[in-house]
């Protein structure tokens, strides 16, 4: 018997990087999958890439549009909705005083009113169906303490991570268990792009960045995508009925909150 044996998820931003190894490793467990993404042409990629269990479907977490179209594609095809990963993020850097208000407007959109309202969608859906179901939202170690070049987006994590207490506590009378992991330092793509920041407003060499940050994890590295996925099937197993509202470090000894 696997962990998630019968089960069928929705996971946001899923066609790359950690959404797409939660994909994978749901898979692997026995659920089905909706591969969720703005970029369409890679979701499908690698929806077919994982096998049948995985469907590809267009979305765009920062129009309520996309978002109820997803949720009722999703549930149609996958006959439901049991776990839902909100994963989809946009990283921004900028110093303090070069912050630009539509890039603000812009990551708050998508990190924070897209959590949201995806996570709005799918309870309503749960709800109605009755049952319960499991949500888990993707919040970071920027939510948990601000850092010189990263306000915006640490701002947006820490929201994450206040939404994940409110929408826990609101949502458990209905058997919705919503929870948040938090990782550190997870090398990828998304990372590449931090790196090649760093190097132009800290004056670093390609690469440097990632080395620096990886030397400073207590556990020796930086994180994998398939570091998280123990994390991330344990919160949307039954295992977890008991866990409500909670945001849990997974990033190898970095924070000890
Ligand atoms: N990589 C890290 O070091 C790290 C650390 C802490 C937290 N996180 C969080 O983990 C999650 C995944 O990170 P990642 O490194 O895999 O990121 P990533 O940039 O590799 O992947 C993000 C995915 O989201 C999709 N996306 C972007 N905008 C979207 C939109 N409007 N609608 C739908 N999909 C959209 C992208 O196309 C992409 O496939 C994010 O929430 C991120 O903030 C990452």
């Amino acid at each position: 018997m696997k962990r998630l044996d019968g089960k069928t998820a929705l996971i946001t931003g899923a066609a790359r990087g950690i959404g797409r190894a939660f994909a994978e490793a749901y898979v692997r467990e026995g659920a089905r999958v909706a591969i969720a993404d703005i970029d369409t042409a890679r979701a499908q990629a690698t929806a077919s890439e994982i096998g049948a269990a995985a469907i590809a479907v267009e979305m765009d977490v920062t129009s309520q549009e996309s978002i109820d179209n997803a949720v009722a594609k999703t549930a149609r095809a996958l006959g439901g909705i049991d776990i839902l990963i909100n994963n989809a993020a946009l990283f921004t850097a900028a110093p303090v005083v070069e912050i630009d208000r539509a890039e603000f407007a812009r990551v708050f959109e998508i990190n924070v009113a897209g959590t949201l309202f995806t996570l709005q969608a799918v309870a309503k859906y749960m709800i109605q169906r009755g049952g319960g179901g499991k949500i888990i939202n993707m919040a970071s170690q920027a939510g948990r303490r601000g850092e010189p070049l990263v306000a915006v987006y640490c701002a947006t994590k820490a929201a994450v991570i206040s939404l994940t207490q409110s929408a826990g506590l609101d949502l458990i009378k209905h058997g919705i268990n919503v929870n948040a992991i938090s990782p550190g330092v997870v090398d990828g793509e998304h990372w590449d792009g931090v790196d090649a920041f760093f190097a132009k407003h800290e004056n670093k060499a390609p690469g440097q960045k990632k080395q620096e940050v990886g030397d400073a994890v207590p556990f020796g590295r930086m994180g994998t995508a398939e570091d998280l996925t123990g994390m991330a099937i344990f919160l949307a197993s039954a295992e977890a009925d008991y866990i409500v509202a909670q945001t849990y470090n997974v990033d190898g000894g970095q924070w000890l909150n």
